[in-house]
């Protein structure tokens, strides 16, 4: 139940896969959002605020997740061995982009020196603060990066959709259930 197989994921990682995949798109959309706030805006600062909390959580949560996914078995894909290749790379892909885009903000978060409060409950501190440009460099990462990271999970999600409706295999009823 909590472990995965050869056939199918267990709860733990179902739970990190789904926590994650809502976490990435509510950050986007709140990133995107503050984009356009002004100062005397109420959210100026609040936003922000979630946005790096719910975003070190997140980082944390990854690499539990990342540690679990080497540590245990995965279920073979479906299909031919193109797709399976290709369904392969694409989660690799999917994974880079993630790491690349919560390392980058937290860099831009901490370029000070200043440490990320996390919902006011501890600290993360700053541990590199003296890469050239560092705020306005993992700035462009973080929004180059973020963006792709949306292209490439909604390609996922259909990818899932196709294996669904279309060859109608387990793939996305696997993910979504550890009883499979
Ligand atoms: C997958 C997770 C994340 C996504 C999809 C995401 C997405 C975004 C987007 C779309 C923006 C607005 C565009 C921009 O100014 O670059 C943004 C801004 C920002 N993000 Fe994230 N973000 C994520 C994680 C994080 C994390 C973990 C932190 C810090 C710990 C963070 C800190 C920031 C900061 C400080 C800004 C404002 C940057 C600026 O004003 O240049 N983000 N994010
Ligand atoms: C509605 C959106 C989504 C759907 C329907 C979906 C569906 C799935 C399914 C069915 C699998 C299992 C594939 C298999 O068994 O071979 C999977 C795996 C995966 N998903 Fe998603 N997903 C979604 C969103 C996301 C997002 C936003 C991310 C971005 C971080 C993501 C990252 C991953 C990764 C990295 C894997 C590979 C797991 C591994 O092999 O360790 N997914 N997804």
């Amino acid at each position: 139940m909590l472990t995965n197989t050869r056939t199918g994921w267990g709860l733990i990682s179902i739970v990190l896969h789904w926590l994650s995949a809502v976490a990435v798109v509510g950050l986007f959309i709140l990133g995107w959002w503050m984009t356009g706030l002004g100062y005397y805006d109420s959210w100026y600062n609040i936003g922000p605020w979630w946005h790096r909390s719910v975003g070190v959580l997140l980082l944390f949560a990854t690499l539990l997740r990342l540690g679990w996914r080497v540590a245990q078995p995965t279920p073979q894909h479906h299909g031919q061995r193109f797709e399976r290749l290709a369904a392969d790379a694409g989660h690799v892909a999917l994974y880079v982009l993630l790491v690349g885009v919560l390392v980058s903000g937290y860099l831009i978060s901490t370029a000070e020196g200043d440490p990320i409060s996390v919902f006011g409950w501890f600290q993360v501190p700053a541990l590199i603060t003296s890469l050239p440009d560092q705020a306005t460099l993992a700035g462009k990462v973080h929004w180059y990066g973020a963006i792709a990271l949306m292209v490439l999970s909604g390609g996922h999600a259909l990818a899932a959709i196709k294996h669904h409706w279309v060859d109608q295999n387990d793939t996305l009823v696997r993910m979504l259930s550890s009883r499979k």
